[in-house]
């Protein structure tokens, strides 16, 4: 009589080897599928000037080492800023890398680093809008907006007009938008744009990503012949399905490095194919079709006007 053990056992004994590169092919083969495309631009950035909102050391390590762009960490955590800082300074061994405070809940705070990054820096060549606040109970901004809204989209929306001059004056230059996926659900609540009548944080967050990408399509259309031009995206995880299933988080997170999160805004800010697009949205480092109220060119103005009203430009 065989033992199935025995024999199972004896198989894998047979081919260990063979099972052994199986294994290995199947985790990398899941690890490319995950990390979705990589940019392989080669286009040199040196003399050139990026500035990231929150500490994202996988951008800041790609533009600093990758590319040699002189980066400025624009956070509200200015601890976690510089030891970001220091990790993209060790890894890159460029040691063009600041840190400058910005609290996105607060317009003073997005005026006050716009002035002094206009005073001091020679000039921009890409904006990246990457920080926001993710699924946060019903909180406000110090002006009283919603917060993920606030964040996310306002903001950012401040920043990048008050940055407008600095990114004319080093033409070709680029607004990097990063959204998400979330955006495909989201509604812009033009009744009730802070959500007080009934607030539900993923609304909330859906509205600020699907603002994002509407805001992309008109910051490119006022744009247009200028030399600046805007990318908004999605990046890190492939399908919804998958972030949903909370409980296998830690274990995308894992295997899905920063270096491979940050690939599609790389790719946006920097690579040749898509200098001449712009307010499209990307997705994989690929452009992709947005949901369809994200390509609502009536919705993506009223929604210029509505926030530059609330942030005072109007
Ligand atoms: C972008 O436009 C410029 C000027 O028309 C052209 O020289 C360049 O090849 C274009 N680049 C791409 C990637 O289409």
């Amino acid at each position: 009589m065989q033992n199935y053990a025995q024999v199972a056992r004896d198989f894998v004994e047979r081919h260990a080897t063979g099972l052994t590169v199986a294994v290995f092919a199947g985790v990398l083969a899941l690890r490319r599928w995950l990390a979705g495309g990589v940019c392989r631009s080669k286009v040199r950035l040196d003399g050139k000037t990026v500035l990231i909102t929150g500490a994202n050391t996988g951008i800041g390590k790609e533009t600093a080492h990758g590319y040699g762009a002189r980066v400025i960490l624009a956070c509200r955590d200015i601890t976690r800023a510089r030891i970001a800082a220091d990790e993209i300074r060790l890894r890159s061994g460029n040691g063009n890398v600041v840190v400058k405070k910005l609290d996105l809940a607060s317009l003073q705070s997005v005026r006050d680093l716009a002035k002094e990054v206009q005073e001091n820096e020679d000039r921009l060549d890409i904006l990246i809008n990457n920080a926001g606040i993710m699924m946060c109970p019903k909180w406000t901004t110090e002006d009283g907006f919603e917060m993920q809204f606030g964040v996310n989209h306002l903001g950012h929306f401040l920043l990048t007009n008050c940055l407008l001059d600095l990114l004319k004056k080093s033409t070709p230059s680029r607004v990097v938008i990063v959204s998400s996926l979330a955006h495909e659900k989201g509604h812009i609540h033009f009744d009730d744009i802070n959500l007080d009548k009934d607030y539900k944080r993923e609304g909330s967050y859906r509205q600020s990503k699907l603002a994002n990408v509407l805001f992309c399509r008109e910051l490119a259309a006022r744009l247009q012949g200028t030399g600046v031009t805007a990318y908004s995206l999605r990046h890190l995880f492939p399908t919804l399905a998958l972030w949903k299933k909370s409980i296998i988080m830690p274990f995308l997170m894992m295997i899905k490095s920063p270096w491979e999160g940050a690939q599609t805004t790389i790719y946006c800010a920097v690579d040749e194919s898509v200098a001449n697009d712009s307010g499209l949205y990307y997705s994989d480092c690929a452009p992709k079709t947005a949901a369809p109220q994200a390509l609502d060119d009536a919705a993506a103005k009223k929604l210029w006007d509505l926030s530059a009203s609330m942030v005072g430009l109007a």
